[in-house]
């Protein structure tokens, strides 16, 4: 899926004044290396490393590569080839002072494999897995000559409408937090300079997930002690995990657009994280600062990201328009250029770009023959973590696994989309190479005539939703119908479903549904697949709905007619293989969901961890003044941290170590996780905290920690959690982060709702 790129290409720029060459520094010392560079670097020079441009196929490559040679780019992305690329860093090095390009790219759940979205590896909650998909990434990214990515994508959102939140990790600070961590080792391995990692840069900082109304792009209005608390911390433990890069939001939070935002780029993010990595803007951000009415013109826009700390400006060309005459005037200082080349030297010293600008180029004789080719995937590991990302909603009467003899009629949209099963920011994956559900089943089945298949309905019967879905791709429709009426579709389904013992349906969402700028208004199933749904329904045949979806759906009425539901996201390129091993039992499913899954649209946001509130509702009790929509059940469909098995696990009650714990002990929280059915299996035991009085309001109950377990069947182990104040510790209304002293609720479940709990005294 491409995007359109604001591109103005050539800047003139003023200054041509060549300095003299100073002995050389060695390579060993990074700062005077750089610095001695930065003394030979003309105010062009200077400039043009601020400007990363995107490469489009329709661009003039030739001039690209004078510009370069001019010393008038600093970096580009959408270039995804060492053959590309190569010229690219040829011209740089035919530049006066050699400084080598980078070459960046969207590797964001995937690069030539691609892996289950971010959400769907969040529900894995396994971070070995997670790790793994990222090591992978890297290694496919950096194979094809690509340094840096813009990933990992850490927005916590707690409004499904937003079509990004597929991007992320889903609604919770603690798992969203262990993740980012885990993905920028996982990007950068030992150390980002390695011939088979790339830099990490964390994305969006800050809050993006926090849009108003879900509508992308949209404003952020939030309290401090919510950014601290909830949104915050999964950018800083990025951050501390020695992410290089960070890319701005292209939001604004209480009223300041964030690429202008001098506190969050200045004092919270270098001054007080210690961040002395790369900042690069989103897309035309810096332009955009005229249009979110902060900036008059160009120039102020210039005025106002450079002084933010915007180092790079990412495909627009005010800093080379508009830098030296805000410098001339005085109106910018030469330190706030001098800081922003100093971070785009310094990172792609960290890529190890100066030791050796081919390091993930390397020989033209040693390129792949072909880019595609399928030995360059990994799709052991692919099938490996999407099995583990798909979570279980539902399954009456054991209808799954099913047996590979069985008669099944797969229908639905989705049963054999390539395109969909990679989800959006698919990097440089195929569709042509992904799995689909149809192929994954059949592979498995015995016996390949009793798989029967019928389409059943199209993505969608609303003919401006189609067009927008297709509009969001250059190279052809992505979403394509069958033309026949949606009554014959469903006839021939029908039909099918009748000639089987079970009906498999593959319904949700496009991919593009689930994207940047796909915000929505409506978390429904779309209309033409909810009928298909009620007419397999009215068959009686044991119906298992297979979601592929972005988001949380709203799935009421689904949730009633299935008789089981598996949801699967976008799965990736061993997607349809992954789904078929947990459909047929092959792999038992331990996914649990990242988010909490709404009844409606009216009840967003809801999340588990909300504040309490002096009328809470209570379960059971329903009434007049307490907190809750009156016309439906409150709570959510789908609790957050739900998932089910194959088999059933029995919790005993909580043991805890003592009833008081002092400010520098710990405790210890265990409970005895029994298999207690046929199959081996595995599950997330989840550790919850709830602060019940403080000096202010405090979440209902928060994770903390959780352990992913395996237990033969009948099986059972202790499962140990230590708590320490740390765990303890919040944003008072002063933004002091500290434990306070009194009673604590723990809480040990296989989800976030059905829980056991004991108490403990801090001291
Ligand atoms: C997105 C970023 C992405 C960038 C480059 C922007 O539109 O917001 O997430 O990294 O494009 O592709």
């Amino acid at each position: 899926m491409k995007k359109l790129c604001l591109l103005g290409l050539f800047v003139s720029l003023a200054s041509h004044q060549v300095l003299a060459a100073t002995t050389p520094v060695p390579l060993e010392n990074k700062d005077a290396f750089i610095n001695n560079l930065m003394k030979q670097m003309t105010l062009d020079e200077k400039i043009g490393q601020l400007r990363l441009i995107s490469i489009g196929p329709e661009m003039p490559r030739e001039r690209i590569r004078k510009e370069i040679a001019e010393g008038n780019i600093g970096g580009t992305f959408n270039s995804i080839t060492r053959a590309e690329n190569r010229p690219m860093q040829d011209a740089a090095m035919r530049s006066r002072l050699k400084i080598p390009m980078f070459f960046a790219y969207d590797v964001i759940h995937g690069h030539r494999t691609i892996f289950p979205i971010p959400l769907a590896l969040a529900s894995s909650w396994d971070m070995d897995a997670i790790g793994r998909s990222g090591r992978v990434a890297a290694k496919e990214a950096a194979a094809d000559s690509l340094d840096i990515t813009f990933a990992p994508m850490v927005d916590i959102s707690r409004d499904p409408r937003w079509g990004r939140s597929s991007e992320g990790f889903g609604e919770d600070t603690y798992l969203t937090s262990r993740i980012a961590k885990v993905m920028v080792k996982a990007y950068q391995g030992a150390t980002p300079s390695a011939a088979d990692s790339i830099m990490a840069s964390v994305k969006h900082f800050a809050l993006y997930g926090a849009v108003e109304g879900g509508r992308d792009y949209n404003t952020v209005d939030m309290s401090p002690v919510k950014m601290y608390q909830d949104y915050l911390p999964p950018y800083r433990a990025a951050i501390d995990a020695g992410a290089g890069g960070v890319m701005v939001a292209l939001n604004s939070i209480n009223g300041i657009p964030a690429t202008a935002d001098t506190w969050l780029m200045n004092d919270l993010l270098r001054r007080d994280w210690g961040f002395k990595g790369l900042a690069v803007s989103d897309h035309g951000a810096i332009f955009e600062l005229i249009k979110h009415g902060v900036a008059r013109d160009g120039r102020e826009a210039a005025k106002l990201a450079i002084k933010a700390g915007i180092d790079m400006s990412m495909n627009d060309t005010l800093y080379g328009k508009e830098l030296p005459g805000l410098l001339k005037s005085g109106e910018i200082e030469q330190k706030h250029i001098d800081n922003a080349v100093r971070e785009v030297l310094a990172a792609k010293y960290d890529m190890g770009l100066f030791k050796d600008p081919y390091l993930r180029i390397g020989k033209a004789e040693d390129d792949p023959a072909d880019t595609y080719a399928e030995s360059r995937l990994h799709r052991a590991e692919a099938r490996d973590v999407a099995r583990r990302s798909l979570v279980l909603l539902k399954n009456q009467n054991e209808t799954l696994p099913l047996k590979k003899t069985a008669k099944v009629a797969l229908v639905g949209p989705l049963a054999k989309a390539p395109i969909d099963m990679m989800g959006s920011w698919a990097a440089a994956g195929r569709p042509e190479q992904s799995v689909t559900l149809f192929d994954g089943m059949s592979a498995l089945m015995g016996d390949k005539t009793n798989l029967i298949y019928a389409r059943g309905a199209n993505i969608t019967g609303d003919k401006k939703v189609l067009d927008y879905l297709n509009f969001l791709n250059f190279d052809a429709p992505e979403v394509v119908d069958d033309p026949r009426p949606a009554n014959v579709l469903i006839d021939e389904a029908v039909k099918a479903a009748k000639e089987a013992d079970v009906v498999v349906a593959a319904v949700g969402e496009s991919r593009g549904m689930s994207h940047e700028s796909s915000s929505r208004t409506e978390l429904n199933i779309p209309e033409t697949q909810r009928e298909l749904i009620r007419a397999l329904k009215a068959t009686g045949k044991p119906l298992v709905l297979v979601l592929m979806n972005g988001r949380p759906l709203t799935i009421l009425e689904e949730n009633q007619s299935a008789d089981a539901i598996l949801e699967t996201w976008f799965s990736g390129t061993e997607g349809g293989n992954a789904i078929a091993d947990v459909l047929f039992g092959d792999y038992n499913p331990s996914g649990k969901l990242p988010v909490t899954f709404p009844r409606s649209v009216g009840q967003i946001p809801t999340y588990y961890n909300h504040l309490s509130i002096g009328r809470p509702f209570t379960p059971g009790k329903p009434g007049n003044y307490t907190s809750q929509y009156f016309d439906d059940t409150t709570g959510p469909l789908f609790p957050f941290g739900y998932g089910l098995s194959y088999t059933d696990f029995s919790l005993s009650d909580m043991a805890l170590s003592s009833t008081t714990l002092n400010t520098t002990g710990k405790l210890d929280a265990s409970v005895t996780v029994k298999n207690t059915g046929k199959r081996d299996g595995e599950t997330v035991v989840q550790l919850y905290i709830q602060d019940v009085t403080g000096s202010m309001i405090r979440p209902v109950k928060e994770l903390k920690n959780f352990q992913k377990i395996m237990l033969k069947a009948g099986e059972q182990k202790v499962v140990h959690f230590t708590i320490t104040e740390d765990d303890l510790k919040f944003y008072n209304t002063q933004l002091k982060y500290a434990a306070e002293p009194g009673k604590f609720n723990v809480q040990i479940g296989l989800d976030s709702q059905s829980v056991k709990q004991q108490s403990f005294e801090l001291l």
